[in-house]
């Protein structure tokens, strides 16, 4: 087989063969196909796009292109749930915890942050000595003992996507229904649990800014897990407007404790309530109304909070700052950002949102840079809130002061006021089995 051969059919609006594929892939692994070559098939498929046998194909040979992480020492159903990326999503920080209490196994592959969404693996390391790159032998051993672990993706978890992503990025060809499906699942799937919940994000903090298009992605890799053997779930949820009130890494994992702690936000609070049942019922833990009162019950007496405590022991950080959390470390510069007119903040371009928090340091435009784990913003006004010339509707943390007149020009161009209140939208748009 050639490369150039396969580009040509794939940009002739032909359908790859599963050998065409798996070869294309292995090339890409093996470097033996050059990075033109690749970039020419991104681009090919970004335009032709690919059918549901071609993506599968596609998504299998990716993950098949490094180790898979069978894990049987672990005992039990292992569940995850993959979020395709948000503003403030620090779900998993509180979902994981939550369900690990109620005994589910959870030995989660997380990544970091890129371009305007955050990370779990930065998040999490805002705890000093935290450890998110444990060996095998460790990380199976800290979940045997504590129910929980949660990790950066190891080098050899489909090393393909590591390439394709990256050309992807430079190339323009991210948007693509086929390539993030792949993308996604590939890794997903060379995770290998038992149980996958999608959380499939909508609106203008995520890839997919329409519930048409976002409730197309949830359905397609649903059916790829489901071909390859694993359950799978997918909740379509609002990213209208961030997450909770907190947008940066030490800022999130303080608002995560809060909500573990029952005085989280309520959309926070909410989305972990269904997500978690969720997990639950999906690994044979009841019916979702029986799941939510036990997720609600972890919650309300501690137990969920203490294993979180008892993961970021485990994991080398110190379990105090889980319950003082005073001891993270502080931005050492802040600023206020106001309503310039009076109403309602009708919208918000969160994907902008994402943006000031990176600007101030919180996140990193590209894969090596540092993140500041101080750095965000807090919302004090959200989508639907009145304001009044002067109100301060967020305030800017950052160790870098001359970010702050930018990230506030950004934040203010991407909150849109006007003279009604908006109609309230839910936090869960869709649901597919
Ligand atoms: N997340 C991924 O891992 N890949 C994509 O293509 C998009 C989001």
């Amino acid at each position: 087989m050639r490369a150039v051969d396969i580009i040509r059919k794939k940009r002739d609006g032909g359908v790859l063969s599963a050998e065409e594929i798996r070869w294309f892939v292995s090339g890409i692994t093996d470097g033996s196909i050059p990075d033109y070559q690749i970039s020419a098939f991104c681009m090919a498929v970004y335009f032709r796009g690919m059918t549901f046998d071609e993506t599968a194909e596609l998504t299998f040979a990716i993950r098949d292109s490094g180790e898979i992480m069978k894990l049987p020492d672990i005992g039990g159903l292992r569940v995850d749930k993959h979020s395709t990326g948000g503003v403030g999503d620090k779900t998993s920080l509180i979902i994981a915890p939550v369900v690990a209490s109620l005994g589910v196994k959870v030995a989660k592959m997380s990544g970091r942050g890129l371009g305007h969404t955050g990370g779990t693996v930065d998040k999490l390391e805002s705890f000093a000595g935290f450890r998110t790159d444990l060996s095998r032998d460790e990380f199976v051993s800290a979940v045997r003992k504590t129910g929980i672990a949660i990790v950066g993706q190891s080098a050899d978890l489909a090393p393909a996507d590591k390439k394709l992503y990256a050309l992807r990025d430079v190339t323009s060809t991210v948007e693509s229904m086929p390539l993030i499906v792949s993308s996604i699942m590939g890794k997903k799937l060379a995770a290998d649990d038992d149980c996958i919940l999608l959380d499939v994000k909508t609106g203008s903090g995520s890839f997919m800014k329409t519930k048409k298009r976002s409730a197309e992605l949830a359905r397609i890799m649903v059916d790829i897990a489901k071909r390859s053997g694993k359950r799978a779930r997918a909740l379509i949820t609002d990213m209208d407007k961030p997450l909770g009130n907190a947008i940066g890494n030490s800022l999130e994992v303080i608002e995560a404790i809060e909500t573990l702690g029952g005085k989280g936000p309520a959309d926070l609070t909410e989305i972990c309530v269904v997500l978690a049942s969720e997990m639950l019922s999906m690994s044979d833990r009841g019916t979702p109304d029986e799941c939510r009162r036990k997720v609600e019950k972890v919650i309300s007496d501690g137990s969920a909070l203490a294993t979180l405590a008892a993961m970021v022991k485990e994991q080398g950080g110190d379990p105090r700052w889980v319950y003082d959390t005073s001891l993270f470390p502080k931005a050492k510069y802040s600023a206020p950002v106001t309503a310039a007119e009076d109403g309602f903040i009708v919208r918000t371009d969160t994907e902008g949102y994402g943006r000031a928090a990176l600007i101030l340091g919180a996140g990193r435009a590209a894969a090596e840079d540092p993140v500041d784990h101080a750095a965000g913003i807090i919302l004090h006004k959200k989508t639907g809130d009145r304001v009044s010339p002067g109100d301060v509707i967020a305030t800017l943390y950052t160790n870098r002061p001359e970010t702050l007149e930018e990230a506030s020009a950004v934040l203010t161009a991407s909150t849109v006021t006007g003279p009604r209140r908006p109609a309230s939208k839910p936090l869960v748009l869709g649901r597919i089995e």
